[in-house]
């Protein structure tokens, strides 16, 4: 593999991978225009190394990564995503945004990663095999339960490859829209049917610069012991 260091931009002011944890954590953010330019192998394989640190399932390290650089796989996947980005636009997003700026402005960088999608360097598509393990499927009979650790072996490590991404100055960004139809997803990706592809990270060199996030504040979603309890709340949400 080749040094780390030949690949990070200057302009991103990157600490790389020194990046203190709570300033990864604290600007990690959908970045969707990114430039066309190459994203080394080295970089990727890197983000998913990190993102392998993070728990699984009774440790079922059930995971697979999908490193999308052909062109041709991503105009398939990207019609996709057009598709799936018309509907939800049409029928959920187009009426938010009408009223609410942030939304607008979300709309208008999804609209922007739709019609780049084939020109962003990579995607990496991370998938998980079905939770069987030396024949048995490890988790208890509860729906909830299942779908809760199913998908729940999954999202800890993306948020890794997030964090990994975001310290290497790299744009990224979670979106599922592409794969709306699993079957479709299976075929363009050669997915076998025991492979569930369950989100995509497009990945490349940011067009913009990482601007702040915004999110509730703790005293608004924090709850001591039972539920309504918001003990920590002093203003009305
Ligand atoms: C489960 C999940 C699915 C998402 N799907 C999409 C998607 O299909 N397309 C997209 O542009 N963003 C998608 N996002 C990104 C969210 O829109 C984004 O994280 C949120 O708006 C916060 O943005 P910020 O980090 O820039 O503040 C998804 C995020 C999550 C957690």
């Amino acid at each position: 593999m080749s040094d780390l260091s030949h690949t990070l931009p200057v302009a991103t002011g990157s600490q790389g991978l020194d990046m203190p944890l709570v300033e990864a954590m604290m600007t990690q953010r959908a970045i969707r225009r990114v430039l066309p330019d190459p994203v080394d192998d080295a970089v990727v394989l890197k983000c998913i190394e990190l993102a392998l640190r993070a728990p699984t399932g009774a440790n079922g390290q059930n995971w697979e990564f999908i490193v999308v650089r052909d062109r041709r796989v991503k105009e398939k996947l990207a019609r996709r995503y057009r598709m799936a980005w018309r509907i939800y636009h049409r029928t959920v997003i187009r009426r938010v945004a009408a009223r609410d700026e942030s939304m607008a402005k979300t709309a208008r960088a999804v609209q922007w990663q739709v019609d780049h999608f084939a020109d962003i360097p990579v995607l990496v598509v991370a998938c998980l095999r079905l939770g069987v393990r030396d024949g048995r499927v490890p988790y208890t009979p509860m729906p909830q339960a299942i779908a809760s650790g199913y998908f729940g072996s999954i999202y800890p490590s993306v948020q890794n490859l997030l964090l990994a991404a975001r310290a290497l100055g790299l744009g990224a960004c979670l979106i599922t829209l592409p794969l709306w139809s699993a079957t479709s997803a299976r075929r363009i990706l050669g997915l076998p049917l025991s492979v569930t592809p369950c989100c995509i990270v497009p990945l490349g060199w940011p067009r913009g610069r990482y601007g702040p996030t915004t999110r509730k504040p703790v005293e608004q979603v924090a709850h001591l012991d039972t539920y309504g309890n918001r003990v920590w709340l002093t203003e009305s949400p």
